[in-house]
């Protein structure tokens, strides 16, 4: 018998929350962002129910060639371009749009033969001093770029550093405005917080959501998904596989950091740091046995993690444990709590599901 551990990805979350951003969005097309093997989801379960995007946005050139293994014959966007010259006849071969941040990228292409000239994303550094050329290099790559055979089409994109958070996004957006002054071409400058918080000013042409397609609010704790009106797209649940009874002073797991202040019945659940579950989370991280919200106690540990059954008296071996996303009787744990609960994003968490935790869709 398989451990009782699995994760979810639910279908009608993900066309949910695209249609959020569609709607936020106002007429912009948008790219639903899959890097990362789209959040950890796997892009294979995400394309059908994303599929009503205008484009899939990615960075890894392998994840780009199974996009179009699917079928899909509509945009794909390198989010950071070529990474070496042979990218480029990647890009003619599968008609993929890429991101020129560099100068070195423009040499490639400018050596590149092909006979179907490219799209590019010319992007700027508006102040998050990632990737892009400086507002002083912006338009001299710009002049570049236009003068080569090899590319027919130039949109001007660029990144928010804070789009979530109390910088905003007004002093890159008036960077981006004056350095693409009179430029032509299309523009893309947001991503979810950016769409969610400031629309009005950043929604441009094309839109670049990706964690809140994936049922997460960027601006968390400020903001909850439910506000944003987004649903879970990943459920992590277990089981209960074992029950301790603890006495007063009885210490759980490795480091005996948990003490218990009284008697305490305890479940014992068949999830641990090797699922992906977050070995920060301290106890108190929220979590739901049948439904029923309680509490991490002790260390996560390799394979096991435990959680306090006071809430739950009924629950036993083979109850049904969620570590975030959706719980029995229409219960949810949003994966943003947990998140915070460990000192991270939920970013990191949906990237770390293991593969060793069978994922199927819902
Ligand atoms: C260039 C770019 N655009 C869009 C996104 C999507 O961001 P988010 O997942 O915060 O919506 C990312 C993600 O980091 C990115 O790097």
């Amino acid at each position: 018998m398989p451990r009782p551990i699995e994760a979810l990805i639910h279908r009608d979350g993900l066309a949910h929350n695209l249609a959020c951003a569609r709607e936020l969005g106002r007429g912009a097309r948008v790219w639903a962002v899959v890097k990362a093997n789209a959040y950890g989801h796997g892009i294979e379960r995400v394309f059908e129910p994303l599929r009503a995007a205008d484009g899939f946005a990615l960075l890894d050139l392998a994840e780009a060639e199974r996009v179009r293994a699917l079928g899909w014959r509509g945009p794909v966007l390198l989010l950071e371009g070529c990474f070496e010259p042979r990218d480029l006849e990647l890009c003619s071969r599968l008609n993929l749009w890429h991101t020129v941040h560099r100068d070195a990228q423009i040499d490639w292409l400018a050596a590149h033969k092909t006979e179907q000239p490219h799209r590019v994303f010319l992007k700027l550094n508006s102040g998050m001093n990632r990737l892009g050329f400086t507002a002083q290099a912006f338009r001299a790559a710009w002049a570049r770029l236009t003068a080569l055979p090899q590319v027919d089409e130039i949109s001007l994109m660029t990144h928010f550093a804070d789009a979530d958070g109390a910088g905003g996004v007004a002093a890159q957006l008036a960077v981006f405005e004056r350095a693409a002054d009179g430029l032509p071409g299309e523009r893309t400058l947001a991503n979810s917080a950016a769409l969610l918080r400031h629309a009005s000013a950043t929604t441009a042409d094309w839109v670049r959501p990706g964690i809140m397609v994936y049922g997460s609010a960027p601006d968390h704790p400020q903001h909850t998904a439910a506000h944003w009106q987004l649903q879970p797209t990943m459920t992590l649940r277990a089981q209960l596989i074992g029950v301790q009874q603890l006495a007063r002073g009885d210490t759980v797991g490795y480091g005996n950091t948990f003490v218990a202040e009284s008697a305490l019945r305890i479940g014992v659940v068949a999830c641990g740091y090797a699922d992906g579950y977050p070995r920060h989370a301290g106890s108190g991280t929220p979590v739901l046995v049948d439904g029923v919200r309680t509490r991490t106690v002790g260390r996560v540990s390799m394979d096991m993690i435990t959680v306090d059954l006071t809430p739950v008296p009924q629950a036993g071996p083979g109850s049904e444990v969620t570590l975030w996303g959706r719980g029995p009787s229409d219960s949810v744990l949003p994966i943003d709590e947990v998140a915070h609960a460990a000192g991270t994003v939920s970013y990191e968490l949906m990237c770390a599901l293991a593969p060793r935790v069978p994922t199927r869709s819902a």
